[in-house]
């Protein structure tokens, strides 16, 4: 008797020490919801943050982690937090975005998320994905290289995570409110920041300028991530080159520029060599504006980089050269640049026959007002859509819909094709294709299956650039260009030697952007544009990538506890 006992006390410890090592394993960091108080631009206003810091906290994992991060929602508000650029293989149970993959944490409560890195390298970011919080709820990832495995440049002597992003006097729920409301644009930003600073040229920010220090002859990491709700930024130091070294978690073959152009959800991994005659520098950002007509934040966002050591700096920090606000074969050209590394050591898997092929229009649209009152062109109320679906958010997830096979939540009859096909790039288009159709409708996608996804912008109401980006995986860009997309031609210029792998692509103005993917993460997984009004009014759908026969192609089940709706 006392020898089973024995024994049984004995295996129960060794269980629970294998538990404990279990879960020493998983490293656990805490994200708290709550508003502080910040002050910009000399007035004091609650912002919604993570643990009171605004950009919120850096997460540092490498290659292949897998972390846990408790949320708790100490807000008024809702709040979800997806993870940009991670794609959770087979696990979109953490994956964030409200009313897709979960319903949203209710203040007071708490939601664990489990976050499983697997192929990303490079700079990745969080932010709320619930309304327009993630405006100040958002902060940086940095994904290291497996433990003892460099980098494929030479190490930089420092890294810095650059934030860029937007600043409202007005409480963003009301700026939030205001246009859903009254069917127009947004009002514009006041400020736009670098680190949370607006920076030297706006009134009351001198102080809090980001700085950094550099010493003279090392090289610099910036790994700059698009924060902003608006706009594609662009972004230079003056008197120096940048070199390009990696996007969205993806190595890049360096190139070197003058000047970046990079798209809400974007990030880029820069290398800055401190090269230049001991003085301080502006970095300096403004935004690549498209839209005739629409109002944009005009102001300048500034950090310095100041040289270390004893000498007199020149009286006022000089200020770089940046390309027009509209100056849209600067975006796209810089766009245009990246290719993968695709070498021995990083090499690509560009999917060549493909089982599916897919157009999708990215357009904003206008609908009718109800007592034509609304604020958007000729009084009508602004909307967007992907092929021409405006997408009404559902009642509950769709995940847990799928999962449990919930009726009446979606639809799934996304179409392939655009419903109506027209000259999309024209200068003037009939009023009577601004009327989009809202739905909640789904992409199934058979496991495996090889997906080439041609997203063509529209001239619709007032064309723009999109930077749509895809949850749950990379893709591969393989070709773009200006005008309506020729399924003939086009494909014959496609890059499938050194495309680049991206999460978020930015379609310009009046032209078309190809990608392409193997469906393998199964999972219900959101694609929509990163441009937050566009995002509000439609511009989005969601994919179901079904599970594979074989055990490890499946999806895994859910966490014990997920938020309720
Ligand atoms: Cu950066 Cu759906 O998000
Ligand atoms: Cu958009």
């Amino acid at each position: 008797m006392w020898l089973i006992m024995k024994i049984l006390i004995l295996f129960g410890l060794f269980i629970f020490d294998g538990l404990i090592l279990h879960c020493q394993a998983l490293v656990r960091h805490t994200f708290v919801v709550k508003e502080a108080p910040y002050t910009r631009l000399c007035s004091t206003k609650n912002i919604l943050t993570v643990n009171g810091q605004f950009p919120g906290p850096t997460l540092y994992v490498h290659k292949g982690d897998t972390i846990v991060v408790d949320v708790y929602n100490k807000g008024k508000q809702n709040i979800t937090i997806h993870w940009h650029g991670v794609k959770q293989p087979k696990y979109p149970w953490s994956d964030g975005p409200e009313y897709i993959t979960q319903c949203p944490i209710q203040p007071g409560a708490k939601f664990s998320q489990k976050i499983v890195f697997s192929t990303e390298e490079g700079t990745l970011w969080w932010h709320a994905h619930s309304d327009w919080s993630r405006a100040t709820v958002h902060g940086a990832i940095l994904v290291y290289p497996k433990l003892g495995i460099g980098y494929p440049y030479p190490k930089p002597y420092s890294e810095v995570p650059l934030i860029l992003g937007e600043w409202w006097k007005e409480d963003i729920m009301e700026v939030q409110n205001d246009f859903l409301e009254n069917g127009g644009d947004p009002v514009v930003s006041d400020a736009l920041t670098i680190n949370g600073q607006p920076g030297d040229l706006y009134p009351c920010s001198k102080s809090g300028t980001f700085k950094l220090m550099v010493e003279h002859g090392k090289t610099y990491l910036l790994r700059m991530i698009n924060a902003g709700m608006s706009d594609i930024f662009f972004f230079s130091v003056a008197k120096h080159h940048l070199i390009v070294v990696g996007t969205d978690g993806s190595y890049t073959k360096p190139f070197k520029v003058d000047y970046v152009a990079i798209s809400p959800g974007q990030t880029l991994d820069v290398l800055l060599e401190a090269n230049q005659p001991p003085d301080h520098y502006y970095m300096a950002t403004r935004v690549y504006s498209s839209a005739n007509g629409v109002a944009y934040d005009n102001t300048t966002g500034t950090a310095i980089v100041r040289y270390k050591g004893n000498y007199t700096p020149s009286s006022s920090p000089s200020l770089p050269n940046l390309p027009d606000y509209n100056d849209t074969n600067a975006s796209a050209n810089f766009t245009g640049r990246f290719r993968s590394l695709a070498s021995e050591d990083h090499p690509i898997n560009v999917p060549l026959n493909m089982t599916t092929k897919l157009i999708f229009t990215v357009s904003v649209n206008t609908l009718p007002c109800d007592d034509d009152s609304c604020d958007g062109p000729n009084n009508t109320r602004l909307s967007a859509s992907v092929n021409n679906i405006s997408f009404v958010s559902p009642s509950i997830d769709i995940l847990q819909a799928y999962y449990n096979h919930i009726n009446g939540v979606y639809g799934d009859q996304f179409p392939n094709f655009p419903p109506l096909v027209f000259n999309f790039t024209a200068d003037y288009l009939p009023f009577e294709l601004q009327l989009p159709k809202n739905n909640t409708e789904v992409k199934v996608l058979e496991y495996n299956s090889t997906v080439e996804l041609v997203y063509q912008n529209t001239n619709l109401v007032a064309g723009t650039d999109h930077p749509m980006h895809l949850h749950g995986y990379s893709f591969y860009v393989v070709g773009w260009g200006f005008g309506n997309f020729d399924k003939d031609k086009d494909p014959l210029g496609y890059n499938l030697v050194d495309p680049p792998l991206q999460n978020t692509i930015a379609v310009p103005k009046n032209g078309w952007a190809a990608v392409r993917f193997k469906a393998n993460n199964p999972g219900v997984w959101f694609m929509h544009c990163h441009i937050e009004r566009h995002l509000s009014w439609g511009m989005e759908m969601a994919f179901i990538v079904k599970d594979g026969e074989r055990r490890e192609e499946k999806m895994l089940p859910p966490p014990p506890y997920m938020p309720p709706c």
